[in-house]
């Protein structure tokens, strides 16, 4: 079964949709039924969506699919041209974790712009492969998130670093690391679900990325902090963040 191509086929409808949907209250909901119907034609899926959870498609699947419709709803409804539709696919068996994502697929659903990535053939942006782009932490532009609570794990880092950006859709963030827009991605609110990065973080690792070491599961919504960086700051990050990154 060829997954990017069922997956490209849900971006392109759920693009053509996407006008009429963002009217709707619904809107997370039923873009995510229109991703399960075209998934359904496709193959045998075990999915995790967003919405739904868990759905069973196939008595016996052969994939996983992590589907997060509408990655950044808030961009969608008002108008902010940064929100996504991200897929990651594994293999299906009970264990498998984040790492287990062999094929990844993010659409942004406004500009159209599709990054891919296949375990072991490299990261693209609009089918041209991409990288990260390394830089020093003082020259380097990084994504955060964080909370009053958790300000204290990431007050060091945002002392060093040149820029930060916050943009609301975490799918696409990670894939413009990957494109090499942004050196590194630290969300510690512990907040984050695997549907968010399932896909992106595929992204970043094909593209030279780094990402902190995760076991986070993939047949159920789980919560989890996310670090992920060029390769080159991957050891001031583990000294800053006090995490291991793979
Ligand atoms: C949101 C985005 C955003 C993150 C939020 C998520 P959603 O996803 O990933 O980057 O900061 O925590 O909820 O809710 O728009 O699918
Ligand atoms: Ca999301």
């Amino acid at each position: 079964m060829n997954l990017l191509r069922a997956a490209r086929l849900a971006g392109r409808r759920l693009r053509e949709r996407m006008p009429e949907l963002v009217k709707s209250p619904e809107m997370d909901l039923l873009a995510e039924e229109l991703v399960l119907e075209v998934l359904a034609e496709a193959g045998e899926f075990f999915v995790l969506t967003e919405e739904r959870g868990r759905v069973e498609l196939a008595e016996e699947p052969e994939y996983i699919a992590v589907v997060d419709p509408v990655d950044g709803s808030y961009n969608a409804v008002h108008g902010i041209p940064f929100y996504a539709l991200s897929i990651g696919f594994a293999d299906y068996s009970e264990g498998a974790t984040l790492r287990d994502v062999h094929t990844a697929y993010v659409v942004n659903l406004h500009t159209g712009d599709e990054f891919e990535a296949v375990a072991g053939r490299g990261a693209r942006m609009n089918r041209r492969r991409i990288r990260c782009r390394e830089r020093g932490l003082e020259r380097s532009c990084i994504v955060t998130y964080f909370t009053p609570q958790s300000f204290g794990r990431v007050e060091g880092l945002l002392r060093r670093v040149k820029r930060v950006r916050t943009f609301g859709s975490a799918a696409l963030e990670l894939c413009h690391l990957a494109k090499g827009d942004f050196q590194a991605f630290v969300d510690v609110r512990g907040y984050l679900r695997n549907v968010d990065v399932a896909a992106s973080l595929r992204v970043v690792r094909e593209a030279g990325g780094a990402v902190a070491d995760t076991e986070t599961g993939l047949l159920e919504i789980e919560r989890l902090d996310v670090v992920a960086c060029c390769g080159g700051l991957r050891g001031e990050l583990e000294e800053l963040l006090g995490v291991s990154i793979g």
